[in-house]
């Protein structure tokens, strides 16, 4: 595996190779949940190459840049493991320039949800990711369903600037007690995660009632609630794959997403119906 700082430097090693290039940018402190998308990208990809880069870009002036879980040298262990071709790990003054253009995440989309939190977080994903696909030019990325919102923000971008990019849109991947596997959960300590566990367990309720014929989303929600009453809840939303809320589920094209706080840690998970 080789190591670029530079976006010069990456450019070149993927120049005039002609092969397929499978792309999974993270942010770092990789776990299982990388692991599966390194995984997929290596048996559909010729080329894979991977982004280490915690983004400031995207971070609120009261979140959790400054603390958020950093081990270069483990996260290139594990990119070695996993067969990555290219590791990029480039220092934001590489990426970012005081005079840029800037793109804005759609409203509709951007300005609810996680968006309503955190404010301006989808133009950061954005505006790295924009960067990050002229740099790698891949064939095919890798994204969580974890971040469902910042998946369909990342394929709208796709679609509408015409970028010749398959996104790939992968299964989360959860602890075996169902909690959802996030580079967070590092913040948690053996209570907290006993308190975690609520949100997923308030999906899989959700999911069995589902199962046995239940479509009104109200009395889902109320369930839900009554499961992650102890935790400070953002949202527990259920919508349509467009993100408007629904009052009944519609197979095939609903989400049911939580956001909650488990002492100062915010988690994010959900269940595609
Ligand atoms: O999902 C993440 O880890 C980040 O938002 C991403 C896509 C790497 C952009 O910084």
């Amino acid at each position: 595996m080789e190591i670029f700082h530079s976006p010069k430097e990456l450019k070149d090693f993927l120049k005039d190779k002609n092969k397929t290039i499978g792309f999974v940018p993270t942010m770092g402190a990789l776990h299982d949940g990388h692991i599966s998308l390194f995984k997929k990208a290596r048996s559909e990809n010729e080329i894979v190459v991977a982004s280490v880069f915690l983004n400031p870009t995207q971070f609120g002036e009261n979140e959790d840049l400054d603390k958020y879980p950093r081990n270069d040298e483990r996260d290139i262990r594990i990119a070695r493991i996993c067969e990555v071709d290219a590791l990029f790990m480039p220092k934001p003054e590489e990426i970012y320039d005081k005079n840029e253009p800037l793109i804005k995440a759609p409203e509709k989309l951007a300005t609810i949800l996680e968006g309503k939190t955190r404010p301006g977080h989808f133009d950061g994903v954005l505006r790295v990711l924009n960067k990050l696909f002229n740099i790698v030019k891949p064939t095919k990325a890798y994204f969580g369903k974890k971040d469902t919102q910042q998946l369909a923000i990342v394929e709208n971008m796709v679609r509408t600037f015409f970028m010749d990019i398959e996104i790939v849109p992968c299964d989360i991947i959860r602890e075996s007690d169902g909690l959802a596997i996030s580079s967070r959960n590092a913040y948690l300590s053996e209570e907290d995660k006993l308190y975690a566990l609520k949100i997923s367990q308030s999906l899989a309720k959700a999911g069995a009632m589902i199962k046995k014929g239940e479509l009104s989303t109200n009395s889902i929600k109320t369930q839900m609630l009554s499961i992650l009453e102890p935790l400070e809840i953002d949202y527990v939303a259920i919508t349509n794959r467009r993100f408007e809320p629904l009052d009944k589920i519609e197979l095939d094209n609903t989400f049911i997403l939580v956001a909650a706080n488990v002492g100062q840690t915010r988690l994010i998970d959900n269940l595609w119906v």
